[in-house]
């Protein structure tokens, strides 16, 4: 049994790789390398000491993927493969429709015409848009406040209308939190393109002398310190998600939102504490004005994933922190 895993030499899709192959999954994984590096291929088979077939392809290229699927027995999906920055997705909308829609469109194409139905996607917290009540469970209204969250609500929207022509479907929409930390190996981790947009990100630059000071986007929101909080996931208790909602989408068949949080908000202040404790390096900081589209407060509540699927997030907040330093370490001197 294989499992396909679209935008798997990604940072989420290479540590769901390495607990799909410490599980015995045989995996098969696509990545285009638009936003990765094949290195993150060869240290998940470093880190797993095992094997598997990596194709760099665009999902896009129907023709290519039809490929995969005539080649390897592909028995379910894990689908990561898709542009992920908000700022960008102002910029250019039209590369986020396409890329992220009608990628996921091919693909659901392509199972549909070899007779595979069961599918893990992501989707995100940001398709809850400005939810004001908190913790935010599945049924809080969905409404979203850029292109690249409308493509998570579109696919979301486009997966539900399949299920509904063909009940054969089954399908987990996974809403992350804030997926932050590395492998404990530290051997991959996240490796952003340019200056980082996200706070753990932005914080470990700092931390190791990249960039200067951290910039707190606002300090006089309505929370216990004035600034911006959070819902903060282990990247490995997330990817392990992925594998408890693969068990629920092999057995049944239906299709269900998950959220992907550890029920838990800290501060940007919290953060960069906890940081400062984990580094051992002072983090200096300015407080700047709040960032256009942000939300005060945003925590999941995870009960859904608990009851149904048996997951919770069990990884705290400090080894998240020491876990991001590892890896922003082992990249600055020189080992990557
Ligand atoms: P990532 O950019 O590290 O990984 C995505 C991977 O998909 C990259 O390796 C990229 O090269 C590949 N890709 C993109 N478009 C492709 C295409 N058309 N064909 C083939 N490969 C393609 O991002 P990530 O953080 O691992 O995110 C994975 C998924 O989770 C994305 O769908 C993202 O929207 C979603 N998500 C991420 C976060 C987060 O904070 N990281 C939060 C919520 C949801
Ligand atoms: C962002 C995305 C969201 C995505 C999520 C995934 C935006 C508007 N939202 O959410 O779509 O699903 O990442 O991880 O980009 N902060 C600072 N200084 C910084 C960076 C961030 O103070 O330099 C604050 C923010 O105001 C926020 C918190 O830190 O309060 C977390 O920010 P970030 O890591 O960017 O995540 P989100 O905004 O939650």
């Amino acid at each position: 049994m294989a499992i396909l895993v679209t935008g798997g030499a990604g940072y989420i899709g290479s540590h769901t790789c390495v607990e799909l192959l410490n599980n015995d999954y045989d995996i098969v994984v696509l990545d285009k390398l638009s936003n990765s590096k094949i290195d993150s291929v060869n240290r998940v088979k470093e880190i797993t000491g095992k094997d598997f077939i990596f194709e760099q392809v665009d999902l896009l290229e129907k023709k290519k993927l039809e490929k995969i699927f005539t080649e390897q027995k592909i028995d379910a999906v894990v689908h990561f493969a898709g542009l992920k920055a908000v700022g960008e997705s102002v910029e250019k909308p039209l590369v986020y429709y396409r890329n992220n829609v009608i990628g996921a469109i091919v693909l659901c194409e392509v199972m549909k015409n070899f007779g595979v139905k069961k599918l893990v996607a992501s989707s995100s917290a940001t398709v809850y848009g400005t939810a004001e009540q908190m913790p935010i469970s599945e049924d809080t209204p969905l409404g979203v406040t850029n292109p690249y969250g409308r493509t998570k609500l579109m696919v979301e929207e486009i997966l539900r209308d399949l299920y509904v022509s063909d009940n054969a479907w089954s399908i987990a929409l996974l809403r992350y939190f804030n997926p932050a930390g590395a492998h404990e190996s530290g051997l991959i981790g996240e490796d952003p393109n340019g200056i980082p947009t996200n706070l753990i990100p932005y914080i470990t630059q700092v931390a190791i002398g990249k960039l200067k000071e951290v910039s707190i986007f606002g300090n006089d929101y309505p929370t216990k310190d004035g600034t911006g909080i959070r819902d903060y996931i282990h990247i490995t208790d997330l990817a392990k998600g992925h594998l408890k909602a693969l068990d629920k989408v092999i057995g049944s068949s239906g299709i269900e939102a998950y959220n992907l949080g550890t029920g838990k908000g800290y501060s940007v202040q919290e953060v960069i504490a906890a940081f400062e404790k984990a580094s051992g390096k002072k983090i200096p900081y300015k407080m700047v004005n709040r960032r256009p589209g942000d939300i005060a407060v945003s925590y999941a509540d995870p009960a859904k994933a608990k009851r149904e699927l048996g997951w919770e997030a069990e990884k705290d907040f400090d080894e998240m922190c020491r876990d991001a330093w590892k890896w922003q370490r082992n990249k600055m001197n020189g080992f990557y």
